[in-house]
């Protein structure tokens, strides 16, 4: 409904939609400590935003830690080295979280790394690194702490000021379900201030944006109007389904109908559960000869229902998001689905490669 609607971007209505979710991402991002925070939007997919934090973030001439157990962690190992920021990657297999005392013994060896970055849910998987531990420890150490919560923003919990965060970063199209064009990031407003200067780009400066934000309320340069209408609309539509409790409950139990049909076809996960957030599960792709990736993708889509192949360095996988405007009869409908592609395709065991012991 609101998508349609041809905002002016200079027109006040549009300025007042855009004052108003920044506000309402600040009351995500955290629940009592809003003051000391601000969502500055800033126009691209979700890479714009984390390189727009990392580029106005990670002073200059200090070294960076980001952890790494997958393809978003390596993106901004990649980020960093492209705009010319030292860093240091912080690695662990795709299958295991980040362990806040390794980043304890990393930080006290190296006084120079000032920023530790770390991805809350690692889409390439699904699995949720502990953010809030990594932070303690970083700022236990007077250490800055950016986070890439991307997929996991309005839906998994986090408190910026209670886990005592500088930025965390995300996008229209994820848990707030709006349409893509645009990412945010909630910054410390004090860590915002002293980071003048900073960026390496023009456009992807979250100082600058945020200085042009508050002196007009305008965007610096032309913002996707019909993205931000649509996500005030998808902001209200959160809040009427309980805020970020509501979807997360949503979201729990479409993944819990997915592991149970996925279960009974036989599919086995990549991750152990305690380890697998609600936001996408990986499954390893049939060790049957007779399976196509290719096919079973083809399959489901011409139902309309659209799968991830892998993302993963390590285990040919597939994966299924169970966020967005998805509910648990939707995954029964995957189930059916994928048990007569499977079928047609002549599977007839739909485990996962056998690890030798
Ligand atoms: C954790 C994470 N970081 C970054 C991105 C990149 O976002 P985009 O594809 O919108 O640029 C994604 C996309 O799924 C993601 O899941």
């Amino acid at each position: 409904v609101a998508l349609p609607f041809d905002f002016g971007s200079r027109d006040p209505r549009f300025i007042e939609i855009v004052a108003d979710v920044r506000t309402r991402l600040v009351g995500l991002a955290t629940a009592h400590g809003g003051d000391a925070f601000t969502a500055v939007p800033i126009q691209g997919s979700g890479s714009f935003g984390v390189e727009a934090m990392l580029g106005t973030l990670c002073p200059r001439e200090t070294r960076t830690l980001v952890l790494v157990n997958g393809a978003y962690g390596r993106r901004m190992v990649h980020m960093l080295q492209v705009m010319g920021r030292a860093c240091e990657a912080y690695e662990v297999p795709e299958n295991t979280p980040a362990d806040p005392e390794a980043v304890a013994a990393r930080l006290d060896a190296s006084p120079d790394l000032k920023t530790v970055v770390v991805v809350h849910c690692e889409t390439t998987t699904g699995l949720l690194n502990p953010v809030e531990g990594v932070a303690r420890v970083a700022a236990a150490r007077g250490r800055r702490v950016l986070v890439d919560a991307m997929s996991s923003f309005g839906a998994v919990p986090l408190d910026a000021e209670v886990w005592g965060l500088d930025a965390v970063v995300s996008s229209a199209n994820k848990c707030i379900e709006g349409v893509p064009g645009f990412s945010f990031a909630v910054v410390r407003r004090s860590t915002l201030a002293g980071s003048e200067g900073n960026a390496h780009s023009v456009s992807l400066d979250l100082h600058a944006q945020w200085l042009g934000l508050e002196r007009d309320g305008q965007f610096r340069f032309t913002p996707p109007t019909q993205a931000l209408a649509a996500f005030r609309q998808a902001l209200l539509e959160l809040e009427a389904e309980g805020g970020p409790v509501g979807r997360l409950a949503r979201y729990t139990e479409n993944q819990r109908v997915l592991l149970e049909e996925a279960a009974s076809l036989g599919l086995e996960t990549y991750l152990p559960t305690a380890l697998q957030s609600p936001i996408i599960t990986t499954f390893h792709q049939p060790a049957d000869p007779a399976f196509d990736f290719r096919g079973f993708y083809d399959g489901l889509a011409s139902r309309g229902l659209y799968i991830y192949p892998g993302k993963l360095t390590q285990a040919n996988c597939f994966r299924v998001g169970t966020i967005g405007r998805l509910f648990p009869e939707d995954f029964r409908t995957l189930g059916a689905a994928m048990r007569s592609v499977l079928a047609a395709q002549g599977v007839t065991d739909a485990r996962g490669p056998r690890v030798a012991v």
